[in-house]
């Protein structure tokens, strides 16, 4: 089936729809809206956060649009302030009291931080899903070195490791440690930021398919088994991002599109980011 429903990237357990609808800037109206009419439109995966301070309006959207909850995967994630193990169940209560959801499906540790102890953090994040507060959980903005560290240490499955990832920034070694691992990799700024529509190539590789260059870094990542949450507030572009189930790239152009990537293509990095693989 070429849409959206029926594609999804599968880790441990969890079918992660493979297109989603990112959330972060979006809030109020504007926010709850667009949770709503994507859904409308066909996307099954929202993905929020606590420092979005906009769980409340995801989780109106949510129920604006009169989905049936199991027909939509919800993921938000705990900030780093609140990884001590209290802290973090607390927190985790506390977005499902703002999304007024009973679970989440997936929670996820949003960046590392290492004043606290990892283990300590997915112990608790464990947990959580022990105590049924969210169906699967995982991590974000883990390196090579973190994600075999934090496998290792957490007692159950890390479904996924949610990073930026489009085609001008390399991530083979963060997708082959998540491949080894059985994780999923979720790619945020999917379509770097807005800023894939600069690119000639993917310009030329789009028009030959009749589609955006946005439309080629999302359907480049579809083809890796790769998730991706694209970002928009507007009706068009909602619509645009999920009509990518009806064209296939071929080698040559995936190869092309590869070429891209370089390490210094990042666009989101802190003072307290980990040593970038
Ligand atoms: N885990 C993390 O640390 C982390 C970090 C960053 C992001 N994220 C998640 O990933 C999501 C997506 O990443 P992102 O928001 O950084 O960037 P993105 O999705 O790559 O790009 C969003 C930008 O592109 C524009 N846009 C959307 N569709 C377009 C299209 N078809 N053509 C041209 N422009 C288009 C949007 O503007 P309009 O709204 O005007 O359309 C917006 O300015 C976030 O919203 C968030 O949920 C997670």
């Amino acid at each position: 089936m070429q849409t959206a429903e029926a594609h999804f990237v599968e880790a441990h357990g969890a079918r992660i729809p493979a297109l989603g609808l990112g959330t972060w800037e979006l809030s109020k109206r504007v926010c709850s809206r667009a949770v709503e009419q994507a859904i409308r439109l066909g996307y099954r995966h929202i993905d929020t956060a606590q420092i979005y301070a906009n769980e409340r309006d995801v989780g109106e959207g949510i129920r604006n649009s009169h989905i049936r909850r199991d027909q939509i995967f919800v993921t938000t994630k705990v900030w780093t302030t609140h990884f001590a193990p209290n802290d973090l169940l607390r927190s985790a209560k506390e977005s499902l009291v703002k999304l007024r959801l009973s679970e989440v499906d997936l929670l996820l540790l949003h960046w590392p931080n290492p004043h606290v102890p990892l283990t300590e953090t997915l112990g608790a994040l464990a947990q959580a899903r022990a105590l049924g507060l969210t169906r699967h959980i995982g991590v974000s903005n883990f390196t090579v070195a973190l994600i075999n560290e934090a496998v290792s240490a957490c007692p159950a499955p890390l479904v996924c490791n949610q990073v930026e990832y489009h085609p001008f920034l390399d991530q083979q070694k963060v997708l082959a440690a998540c491949a080894a691992h059985g994780m999923a990799l979720v790619a945020y700024s999917p379509i770097a930021r807005g800023n894939a529509k600069s690119s000639e190539i993917l310009t030329r590789i789009g028009a030959a398919h009749g589609k955006s260059a946005a439309q080629v870094c999302l359907r480049w990542l579809i083809q890796q088994n790769v998730a991706a949450i694209p970002r928009s507030s507007r009706l068009e572009r909602l619509a645009q991002n999920i009509e990518v189930f009806d064209f296939e790239l071929s080698d040559a152009e995936m190869n092309e599109i590869f070429a891209l990537g370089s390490p210094k293509g990042r666009l989101t990095t802190t003072a307290t980011a980990p040593a970038w693989d």
